[in-house]
């Protein structure tokens, strides 16, 4: 293995398909022509050889440990795979590295591989970063329960990564799409029913939690980097919740004043239907992030 590099891209082409089969332990037993001219090797030079031949130092060991895992367990995996050339460039790949299983044993593996694009690029290198980043001061074992760790916050598994990379979506801050937001509704509900029982019990002193205090404005505080609260259902969102509270302010003021119950009731219609709006824009906004 040659131990330059180069920042010099590879691209191949999307009707070329690059072929190498290796032998269980790693050793390529076959390439196709594409990956002699991509890789720029002559075929004689790779027969025999590891496949970490074409390692690029960029790559994170613990991606490699996860496919190593799933292969011999006799499962298949997609991988996005930044290799080294003979020169030192580089070159992206999504690999399909699957086992050939003959009579319960695997006599094979194979991987098939196609370009990557530039959005893919972008997202898995950032991923990749990290995971290089702690690998340079853990143990492989560690590195690999960081892995799983960091997909683990993110609420998705490394196959949806994947998948989702494949579909053009962003897997940063994809953590928001396991936020409990039925939880911040039922918040609600409860805000709304502890303000009507206070003003029932003549309690005017009662603190009415201001928007930004809440813990759902907390959380839309922390949110507002991510892509989705560009969309305009968001503003809606923080209207929405801003007239929750101030009603609720309202109709403690108003009873505190000795309001009669037609008077009142309006503001709870209004809590009731803007509290709805504000989760049904939520979820809108949320939805095109999905
Ligand atoms: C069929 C097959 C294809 C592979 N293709 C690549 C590849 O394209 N690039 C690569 O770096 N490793 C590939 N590997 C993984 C290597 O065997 C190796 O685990 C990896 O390069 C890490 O090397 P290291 O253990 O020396 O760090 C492949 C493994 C198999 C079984």
């Amino acid at each position: 293995m040659n131990n330059n590099t180069t920042s010099e891209e590879i691209f191949f082409d999307d009707h070329e398909l690059i072929v190498s089969m290796t032998d269980p332990k790693g050793f390529i037993i076959y390439v196709n022509d594409i990956f002699c001219k991509v890789a720029g090797y002559e075929r004689s030079e790779l027969i025999g050889e590891p496949h970490n031949i074409i390692r690029h130092p960029d790559m994170p060991r613990s991606v490699f440990k996860l496919l190593w895992d799933r292969v011999l367990a006799g499962e298949s995996i997609y991988a996005f795979v930044k290799n080294k050339a003979r020169n030192g460039d580089f070159y992206w790949v999504k690999a399909f590295v699957t086992p050939i299983i003959e009579d319960g044993k695997i006599i094979k593996i194979a991987s098939y591989r196609r370009p990557v694009s530039q959005f893919i690029k972008e997202e898995i290198s950032k991923v990749y970063d990290a995971l290089k980043e702690h690998e340079k001061h853990n143990r492989l074992e560690d590195s690999f329960q960081f892995l799983l760790g960091f997909l683990d916050e993110r609420g998705i598994s490394y196959d949806r990564m994947i998948d989702r990379l494949c579909m053009g979506k962003s897997i940063s801050n994809i953590g928001v799409l396991s936020i409990d937001f039925d939880q911040f509704y039922i918040d609600h509900i409860i805000f709304k029913h502890n303000i009507i029982h206070a003003a029932k019990e003549g309690k005017w002193e009662t603190e009415v939690v201001k928007p930004c205090c809440c813990r759902f404005g907390k959380n839309l505080k922390e949110l507002e980097s991510m892509p989705f609260t560009a969309h305009p259902s968001w503003h809606k969102v923080h209207q929405c919740h801003n007239e929750v509270h101030s009603l609720m302010q309202d109709y403690l003021d108003k009873a505190s004043r000795g309001a009669s119950l037609s008077e009142l009731n309006p503001i709870l219609d209004k809590v009731e239907n803007d509290t709805k709006q504000l989760f049904s824009h939520l979820h809108i906004a949320i939805d095109t992030y999905r």
